[in-house]
């Protein structure tokens, strides 16, 4: 049975695809691909599924290994059947909280007893909110966040930034940062033990490709 691996569409499927051909393990190019979810080569099938998908196709052993952005896992919560295995060190961000540049609100001594932020990394957001002891009312937003305070839904935001070009487009500036992101490799638990070898070649061979970029 062929090894199965879940990548995301997105910003995350152009570097993943080419560190996947550059590590041996599957050549598949965007174009190759077009609208295609599933393709199949050389005893390897990679799947493409939306971003906070890969976590549960791969914890539910659907796929034997997955490329995720860290952000994604934040999101997902403790998996019960999936192993975090290496750094792939691709699409580096930041999740950050963001106010309008012309808000009084700046670093987290300076927030409101009630914080209002949009955002769609409600458990991540919660979670950094609580650490610092900040109550908040989060409005859960599905993208285009940057919009939420512009038009006075929210106080801030808590999201993405990679080049920081939406932020400044939109004349928000950064005043938290909650964490750094880069995509990761992660692998089903059972797979790793059913199938060691063959899962195993493909973690050594992403590994090694990652180190030798250094
Ligand atoms: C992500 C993120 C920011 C933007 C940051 O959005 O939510 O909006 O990218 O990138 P930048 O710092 O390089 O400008 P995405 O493209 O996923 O769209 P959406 O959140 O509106 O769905």
């Amino acid at each position: 049975m062929s090894i199965t691996i879940a990548l995301p569409t997105g910003t995350i499927q152009g570097p993943g695809l080419a560190l996947l051909a550059r590590a041996g393990v599957i050549r598949v190019t965007p174009s190759q691909l077009g609208r295609r979810l599933l393709v199949e080569e050389g005893g390897l099938r990679l799947m493409m599924v939306r971003p906070a998908d890969v976590h549960a196709y791969v914890d539910h052993g659907a796929a034997d290994l997955g490329i995720v952005g860290k952000d994604q896992l934040w999101e997902a919560g403790p998996g019960h059947g999936t192993y975090e295995l290496v750094d792939l060190r691709t699409n580096a961000c930041r999740l950050v909280i963001a106010v309008p540049e012309k808000s009084r609100l700046r670093g987290p001594e300076s927030w409101p007893p009630a914080l209002r932020v949009a955002t769609k990394y409600v458990r991540a957001t919660t979670a950094y909110l609580d650490s610092l002891g900040q109550a908040a009312e989060i409005v859960e937003l599905h993208g285009s966040v940057e919009l939420a305070p512009l038009v006075g839904l929210v106080d801030a935001i808590c999201d993405l930034t990679e080049t920081g070009n939406t932020l400044r487009d939109n004349r928000l500036r950064v005043v938290a940062v909650v964490g750094s992101s880069t995509t990761r490799l992660i692998a089903n638990q059972v797979s790793l033990k059913t199938r060691a070898r063959e899962v195993q070649d493909v973690v050594r061979k992403l590994r090694e490709a990652v180190e030798g970029a250094d």
